[in-house]
């Protein structure tokens, strides 16, 4: 077996036994695949991890960026209680769509809202509304904005919520200086940002599995 083989077959194992699709989310990929979106959702594991994070922080309010299908924001929204909210922002309509077809499915529609556009248009309408603070923060889109996504995450959460950012590893690309890579850039001043901030207590995980080599970036709220 060569290393990515290994990777996929351990995640097999692991999502068999501790964090199995059901109906629900399994038809939400497979209406992802069928619409054409492509297939950059998180694993069922990592969904899972979502889950956790959100049930051990207590979450009643998740804001995500970056949507796709809907399928991590079912993993996120089931962590919720009756009364809690998500909202997701999805630049693309067509994207948009599908996931608030999956969600619906879920049974998750009362909870979750999609909003169509930019996330660096949305957010500022968001915290327009001064909605209560999230607590917790799922960045998951385009990974060039995602030192400004950290910096929206600060001002709509409060001490002790959490923020996680996906795909901070990209098969190592990450370390990648001077590459000129947009996304690179991006995630490395998101790293840097959590680093430096006074406000935050962050660290990163390196992960592999299903969808390659990657990683999730946490930070906690602190004051
Ligand atoms: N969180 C999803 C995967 C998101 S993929 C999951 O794990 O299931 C990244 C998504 O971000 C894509 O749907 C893409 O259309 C969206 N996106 C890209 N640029 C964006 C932007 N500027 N604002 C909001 N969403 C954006
Ligand atoms: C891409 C986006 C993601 O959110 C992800 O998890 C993997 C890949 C992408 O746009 O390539
Ligand atoms: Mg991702």
């Amino acid at each position: 077996m060569d290393e990515s083989q290994i990777w996929d077959t351990v995640d097999a194992y692991f999502t068999t036994h501790l964090a199995p699709d059901d109906e629900v989310t399994a038809a939400a990929l497979r209406d992802s695949e069928t619409a054409g979106l492509p297939p950059v959702n998180v694993t069922a594991n990592q969904g899972k991890l979502l889950q956790l994070l959100a049930e051990i922080q207590g979450a009643r309010t998740v804001l995500e960026i970056g949507t796709l299908g809907g399928y991590s924001t079912i993993w996120l929204a089931r962590a919720l209680p009756a009364d809690g909210r998500l909202v997701s922002l999805e630049y693309s309509p067509k994207h948009a769509e599908v996931a608030v077809r999956n969600i619906a499915r879920a049974g998750l529609d009362e909870r979750v809202e999609v909003r169509v556009g930019a996330a660096l248009d949305s957010l500022p309408l968001l915290a327009d509304e001064h909605p209560p603070p999230f607590d917790l923060v799922f960045i998951d889109a385009d990974k060039a904005n995602n030192a400004h996504y950290v910096e929206w995450a600060l001002r709509l959460t409060r001490a002790g919520s959490l923020i996680v950012v996906d795909n901070v590893v990209r098969d190592g690309r990450v370390v990648d200086a001077d590459g000129g890579a947009e996304d690179v850039r991006g995630t490395r001043e998101a790293l840097e940002l959590i680093g430096a901030h006074p406000r935050l207590s962050g660290t990163a995980i390196q992960m592999v599995g299903a969808k390659g080599y990657d990683g999730f970036a946490l930070a906690r709220v602190l004051a």
